[in-house]
């Protein structure tokens, strides 16, 4: 059965389940395990009369890495930079951890970062320079330490004091994923973050960004064209067309589970064909 946005529904009513879980325990561990890092609820961002995102509602939950997919122009950059605050929506809420954006947008933005290949650091100052700034600009306690054990972490240390536009793409992605954990995020947003990586340093970045998600309370969103590397590392997918959810499940099972041999084959027909499949299956 096709899993449409109905489905999204369908976890939302999960999330509000296991929320009343919470409130009956009235304890805030239990209430943390259990709520999603990220809710978002009939997201909306329209430009005159032409609707970049329509209605999107979905959760990112904890240890969990959520793929946003779909063709260019689907609204997946619009859906980030509207979770990041830096856009603001024409209707809908976003919670992080909990937390309503449009009422406290520092809250909710303490415990998020990104990384994207669109806003690279800047390259006239050296990895440690924006590493300490960024630090800086995100209230890092114990920055120095912070530094150091993420220069250790991302094998960055021997570039401590090159000047970030003359590394390659991979070592910027590197320099960027650091950047991004500077503030112990709990929610992690990453636009194609392996876009113009070679396949070796790709891999590296996805057992990074693994080794993340697997640890702590955090959760990802993650947009990415290379579905090899979606089948791999996200634990559930979001499939967008013109702004809107169209599918929503495991990367895994999606395919056969709509008939096609692989995640690529799925892609390709609810590009060219969202409506004709939709309807078909619905
Ligand atoms: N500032 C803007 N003004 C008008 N249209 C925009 C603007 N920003 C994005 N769009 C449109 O919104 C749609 C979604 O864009 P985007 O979120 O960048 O897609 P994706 O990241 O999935 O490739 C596209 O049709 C794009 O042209
Ligand atoms: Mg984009």
């Amino acid at each position: 059965m096709l899993r449409r946005a109905s489905a999204v529904g369908k976890v939302g009513a999960r999330v509000g389940a296991t929320l009343t879980l919470g409130n009956e325990f009235e304890g805030k561990t239990m209430q943390q395990a259990v709520s999603p890092v990220l809710a978002v609820d009939g997201l909306c961002k329209t430009y005159g009369d032409h609707s970049a995102v329509e209605q999107v509602s979905c959760t990112v939950g904890r240890n969990e890495i959520v793929g946003l997919l779909g063709p260019n122009g689907a609204g997946k950059t619009t859906i980030i930079s509207m979770v990041l605050g830096v856009l603001e929506p024409t209707a809908g809420s976003i919670r992080i951890e909990g937390i309503p954006l449009a009422e406290d947008r520092a809250g909710a933005l303490a415990c998020t970062n990104f990384a994207a290949v669109y806003a690279p650091l800047p390259g006239n100052l050296t990895v440690y320079q924006n590493l300490r700034i960024f630090g800086m600009l995100y209230g890092v306690s114990d920055l120095q330490e912070r530094i150091d054990a993420l220069l250790a972490q991302y094998e960055l240390a021997r570039f401590h004091d090159t000047k970030c536009g003359v590394l390659s793409s991979g070592e910027q992605t590197r320099v960027s994923l650091a950047k991004a954990m500077l503030n112990s995020p709990r929610l992690l947003l990453l636009d194609e973050p392996t876009a113009s990586l070679d396949p070796s340093a790709a891999d590296d970045i996805r057992h990074r960004i693994r080794d993340f998600a697997s640890r702590g309370t955090c959760g990802v969103l993650w947009t990415s064209h290379n579905m090899y590397e979606v089948e791999a590392v996200c634990d559930r997918v979001l499939f967008l067309s013109r702004g809107r959810i169209l599918l929503e499940g495991n990367p895994k099972t999606l395919p056969r589970e709509h008939g096609k041999p692989n995640l690529e084959e799925l892609f390709i027909t609810l590009t060219r064909e969202p409506l004709a499949l939709g309807r078909g299956k619905a």
